[in-house]
């Protein structure tokens, strides 16, 4: 299965996007993962994304879209991805439409997780994130037993540097500006599937998952 999540920042996409690509056994490519390990590792493509991702800013498409190339073309992802923050411009999706139908395949579905900006809020100030796995949580909606630690693999838990409540303004802006025009893309290739993204994240992920279904998932 191709799939493709996309919701505002703060919507859940990392969340379900583990619980989402193990129930499709496909694997999960996050770009936003990506540029952070290049950033923390010292890369020339970290050192280009940071000052866009510290504002909220998106990192130029050439750039995004070069990276993404790359990583499809590794072998665990020509039966099937999740991609989780890709697209997100239409001429990423246009060029994802392309590379995909040069190999013979199509997105089958692209799922929309939504929230309210109040929503996005309340959930991004409180957002921690393993430095080892990865795994996401929250202080009050998902804690873990000891606070700054992972219950998973004890790493440490950090705030992201674009969590600021400036930066999380700007991100927003950018999403309504550039990203919201995917959902009317993909809605007009008959891809798109909506779902509210609020509640448990479980009863979350058993929409998802029931919403893929309706796609030939499951
Ligand atoms: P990226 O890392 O993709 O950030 P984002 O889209 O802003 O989304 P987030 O990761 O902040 O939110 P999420 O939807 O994954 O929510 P999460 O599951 O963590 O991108 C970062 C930056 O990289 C961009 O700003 C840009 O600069 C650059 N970039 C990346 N891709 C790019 C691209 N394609 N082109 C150009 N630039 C790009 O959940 C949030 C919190 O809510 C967590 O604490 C979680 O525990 C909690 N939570 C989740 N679900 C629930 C629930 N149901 N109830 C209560 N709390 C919940
Ligand atoms: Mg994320």
């Amino acid at each position: 299965m191709r799939l493709v999540l996309v919701g505002p920042p703060g919507a859940g996409k990392g969340t379900q996007a583990q619980f989402i690509a193990e129930h499709a056994s496909v694997p999960k490519i996050s770009t936003g993962d990506i540029f952070r390990a290049n950033v923390s590792k010292g890369t020339p493509l970290g050192v280009q994304a940071k000052a866009y991702m510290d504002r909220g800013d998106l990192v130029p498409d050439d750039v995004t879209i070069e990276m993404v190339k790359l990583r499809l073309r590794e072998n665990d992802a020509s039966p099937g991805f999740l991609l989780d923050g890709f697209p997100r411009t239409v001429p990423q999706a246009e060029v994802l439409d392309d590379v995909l139908r040069e190999s013979g395949t199509k997105l089958d579905v692209v799922l929309e997780l939504v929230v309210d900006d109040d929503e996005v809020i309340r959930r991004l100030s409180g957002r921690r994130t393993c430095r080892t796995c990865n795994h996401i949580w929250h202080v009050d909606f998902d804690p873990p037993e000891v606070p700054g630690v992972c219950d998973i693999d004890d790493g440490e838990l950090f705030q992201r540097d674009d969590d600021q409540a400036e930066t999380i303004a700007n991100r927003l802006t950018v999403y309504a500006g550039s990203t919201a025009p995917l959902v009317a893309y993909y809605a007009s290739r008959g891809v798109l599937v909506g779902i509210d993204a609020t509640g448990p994240v479980d009863d979350v992920t058993l929409r998802a998952i029931d919403a893929l279904r309706s796609f030939g998932d499951g």
